[in-house]
């Protein structure tokens, strides 16, 4: 099986049986914030398109490229369609011109001609991407391949049943805009982005550990910031405290725990995995490149400049009215949540900036009275500030995921008092009637699960799930005094109250242990 990097989570898997391209992604995404690192856009997409089977694994811009995907994937590929509650991906396939596919069961082994077998495990909470997330796992003359992306399943059960895994292909570094964009003393934000990165590299540990593959890929991630005003991003400063450390890092601090199986692709590397073996070549020597990622970078950076430029330049709508235009569209979305809007029950303040930033709107959304109305001199407890073209072209393109375009921008600032509330990107990522309807659904149906199993974990008895998303405790759960961690998204809760102290969420049932 051949297996040749194209950036960030994109690969190609080339068998007797076929080609999979998985997750293509070149352009920039997310108001032009993020672009795939190392530079992918000169590898020949021609020849990498023409492609027997196409999987996307989810709608996130760094995996789901549209422009790329219609004028470089061949419409001939039969698409490998995660198991999701909404009919969402297939139909942006369609549109793009895709009409072959074939609709996987969750969890279950789909065999495909020549022998070749694949697996798509589905996630579907409402945190989990824009409703869904997925891992690929692929079998073809003996040889599996995970395919995990950037997923975070609860474990890997699933796949590990099926046999012993060659190659795993799992997300290290970070995405999200935790905690560059919120405003406190920087040394503070050092001190979170250093106990965010060490939360990252645990977890990544915690996969690989668990599926003990022959290979690890570390892949999704990080991406690059091209725009000046992004640029203290990139983790090339030395900051202990950056969320985005490279596949060099990963070699380094995973050969820190002993690992000395890591394979990393870049852009063009081709890896030749057997049952017994992996040989890899790359287009320059790995160390070479990471040794001139600065210079790369500042390359980039500048053929990529009028990129960014022509893109700023479509934000701007000043015939809009947001706080009408907001109104209008979420007001009915707060009246028909229930448990979104009471997880959240106070106010969010949004800041509007001006285009000369001579000007500040103010804007309240207010999930206790389920309206949107102009600011009030209030106490709110998370606020945004953003400039004011951003939630304008949100409006004018009719963005029903704010997640997944203004918050992974990176583009904005954030305050906050208490803790992570969890449900206030929820409803920004459920900005349609029918995402809504979902979500609201999930969280019923989650609060209604009955969890009854108790498991030991140091001097305590504790419920064996996560009280977050279900995580086995037994697994991602590490106590340290009073306090129980999930490594799965790194919640904390203090045992003998049971209290979350991580977000504003349900708590643990948690006993002092008692032997006998
Ligand atoms: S499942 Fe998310 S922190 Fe446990």
């Amino acid at each position: 099986m051949q297996i040749t990097g194209t950036g960030h989570a994109g690969m190609r898997i080339d068998t007797a049986a076929g080609s999979v391209l998985c997750d293509p992604w070149v352009n920039p995404a997310y108001f032009a914030s993020w672009f795939p690192f190392p530079d992918n856009s000169e590898l020949d997409w021609e020849t990498l398109g023409r492609t027997d089977y196409l999987y996307v694994s989810h709608l996130h811009r760094d995996h789901f490229d549209p422009v790329h995907l219609k004028r470089f994937v061949s419409k001939k590929a039969t698409v490998l369609l995660p198991e999701y509650p909404t009919s969402q991906l297939e139909d942006e396939l369609r549109e793009l011109g895709f009409t072959s596919f074939v609709r996987t069961r969750d969890n279950e082994v789909c065999e495909l001609d020549g022998g070749l077998r694949v697996m798509i495990q589905a996630l579907t909470s409402p945190t989990d991407g824009p409703i869904g997330d997925s891992s690929l796992w692929l079998e073809h003359a003996g040889v599996r391949v995970l395919n995990q992306n950037d997923a975070r399943p609860a474990d890997l059960d699933e796949f590990a049943r099926l046999g012993h895994v060659h190659a795993h292909m799992l997300q290290f570094s970070g995405a999200i805009w935790y905690p560059m964009v919120y405003e406190m003393p920087a040394v503070a934000k050092r001190a979170f982005g250093k106990q965010k990165r060490d939360r990252q590299f645990d977890r990544t540990w915690r996969y690989i550990n668990e599926l003990g593959a022959s290979h690890v890929f570390p892949i999704a991630g990080p991406p690059c910031f091209l725009d000046d005003d992004l640029w203290q991003f990139n983790d090339i400063f030395g900051d202990a405290g950056n969320i985005f450390p490279d596949q060099s890092v990963f070699l380094r601090e995973y050969a820190k725990i002993g690992g000395s199986n890591g394979v990393v692709l870049l852009p063009g590397s081709v890896a030749e995995v057997t049952a017994q073996d992996c040989a890899t070549v790359h287009p320059i020597p790995v160390d070479e490149f990471f040794a001139a990622k600065r210079e790369h970078l500042e390359l980039m950076r500048d053929r990529k400049r009028p990129i960014i430029e022509a893109e700023k330049s479509t934000w701007r709508h000043p015939e809009i009215n947001v706080l009408k235009e907001m109104k209008m569209r979420m007001e009915p979305l707060l009246q028909s949540s229930v448990y979104i809007a009471k997880g959240i029950g106070s106010p969010v303040r949004f800041d509007l900036v001006g285009y000369q930033d001579d000007t500040t709107e103010s804007v309240v959304i207010d999930f206790d009275n389920r309206e949107v109305r102009p600011y009030a001199d209030e106490r709110a407890r998370y606020g945004f500030r953003v400039r004011r073209e951003l939630v304008e072209h949100l409006i004018f393109t009719d963005e029903g995921d704010w997640v997944n375009s203004l918050f992974l921008s990176c583009r904005f600032s954030a305050t906050r008092i208490g803790r992570y509330n969890e449900f206030i990107y929820a409803f920004f990522e459920c900005l349609t009637e029918e995402r809504m309807q979902y979500a609201e659904g999930w969280y019923d149906e989650h609060e209604r699960a009955v969890d009854t199993e108790d498991i030991v974990l140091g001097d305590w008895s504790v419920q064996r799930r996560c009280p977050h998303l279900k995580a086995d405790l037994r697994r991602f759960g590490v106590v340290d005094g009073d306090v129980l961690t999930c490594q799965l998204h790194g919640w904390k809760f203090d045992l003998p109250s049971g209290r979350c102290l991580t977000s504003v969420a349900q708590g643990v049932r948690a006993v002092p242990y008692q032997p006998g």
